[in-house]
């Protein structure tokens, strides 16, 4: 089997690696060598979060991708996250440690069904979540990401039709706080969606002084609980600023990492999920290993490429969302 092959099939460059190499020596050197920049998610493990040179939410992660002068992006996060980098800096290589690293809510959306859910409403302008493939970003008049999605909408005309696509929860947690009417595709993220509300009303018996912090993500009936709703860095933030000491997490636990980093005296709980899982970790962003970001930098391999035409057609509606959110603040 050639190297290509493995990649598609195992979806990374399953290779040896010396047992006594410091990886994050390694790292470092390549990055130096190559002129690199990782990119990290508020999701991936501890280990790829503190080898970073950014770690952010999906916003903060396409404007860094926009404007870093590196050679090489390597993108610790999932697949639709590295193509939008891609999108948005095409002459430069991007890498993503393991191509199988998908996400259930871009899943929920096949692109052929999007376009005929279009067509359904002609006059309606389409706003669609950055978690989606980059043909459907090729089909959107606007992205958003959780940090401006209300912005988004409130920037528009109060009498301008809307599709909201994929995300139902965050469309309805959208339609809510602007009081529009949005059609929404019927799509959810796995991880979101089982949080169980019988588990965290069980947890805030135990925790009463505990402050719920849920992405919009979540299910209404989480949300209806919540203390605080925002995007990971909003979450973070929130965490931060707030003198309260016992928070639950509604969302990826792997922003625990971060918020625990930045407040050593607080608590943090992840929310229990609706299953036997004691933990309600994202397996598409778990993919992801410090042995496999290694492997992916060394190699230059696997790289994200994305069609030269749909390239042109994302990049779009990916920089009215930058705009809009610089006119914003965000
Ligand atoms: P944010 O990065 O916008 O908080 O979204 C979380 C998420 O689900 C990413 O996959
Ligand atoms: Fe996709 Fe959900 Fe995983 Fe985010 S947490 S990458 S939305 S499956």
């Amino acid at each position: 089997m050639n190297i290509f092959e493995e990649i598609n099939l195992k979806g990374y460059v399953d290779e040896m690696i010396d047992p006594t190499l410091d990886l994050f020596d390694e790292i470092e050197k390549l990055k130096k060598e190559k002129n690199a920049v990782i990119l990290a998610h508020y999701y991936q493990e501890p280990d790829i979060q503190d080898i970073a040179d950014y770690i952010g939410d999906s916003l903060g992660l396409s404007q860094q991708a926009a404007k870093t002068d590196a050679d090489i992006i390597v993108f610790a996060g999932v697949h639709f996250m590295a193509e939008t980098a891609k999108i948005l800096s095409p002459a430069k290589k991007v890498l993503l440690p393991d191509l199988k690293a998908g996400c259930s809510l871009a899943d929920s959306c096949p692109p052929h069904l999007f376009k005929k859910f279009k067509e359904q409403y002609p006059d309606h302008l389409v706003i669609t979540y950055v978690n989606c493939t980059a043909e459907l970003k090729a089909m959107s008049d606007i992205v958003c990401t959780s940090s401006n999605a209300i912005g988004i909408v409130e920037s528009l005309p109060k009498d301008q039709k809307i599709i909201f696509g994929p995300d139902k929860n965050l469309g309805a947690y959208v339609a809510k706080k602007t009081g529009r009417d949005l059609v929404l595709w019927n799509g959810a993220c796995m991880v979101h969606e089982i949080f169980s509300r019988e588990k965290i009303t069980k947890l805030k018996e135990r925790y009463p002084g505990a402050k719920l912090l849920a992405h919009p993500e979540c299910e209404e009936a989480i949300l209806k609980m919540a203390d605080y709703i925002g995007s990971t860095t909003g979450i973070l933030k929130y965490a931060t600023n707030n003198p309260e000491k016992e928070f639950i997490v509604a969302t990826e636990p792997g922003i625990i990492h971060q918020m625990q980093k930045n407040n050593p005296d607080k608590v943090f709980i992840p929310a229990p999920p609706n299953n036997n899982c004691a933990c309600n970790d994202c397996p598409h962003m778990k993919r992801n290993t410090l042995e496999k970001l290694y492997l992916c930098l060394k190699n230059e391999m696997p790289e994200i490429e994305v069609p030269q035409h749909i390239i042109e057609r994302a990049v779009k509606p990916i920089e009215r969302m930058l705009n809009i959110s610089k006119k914003l603040g965000l």
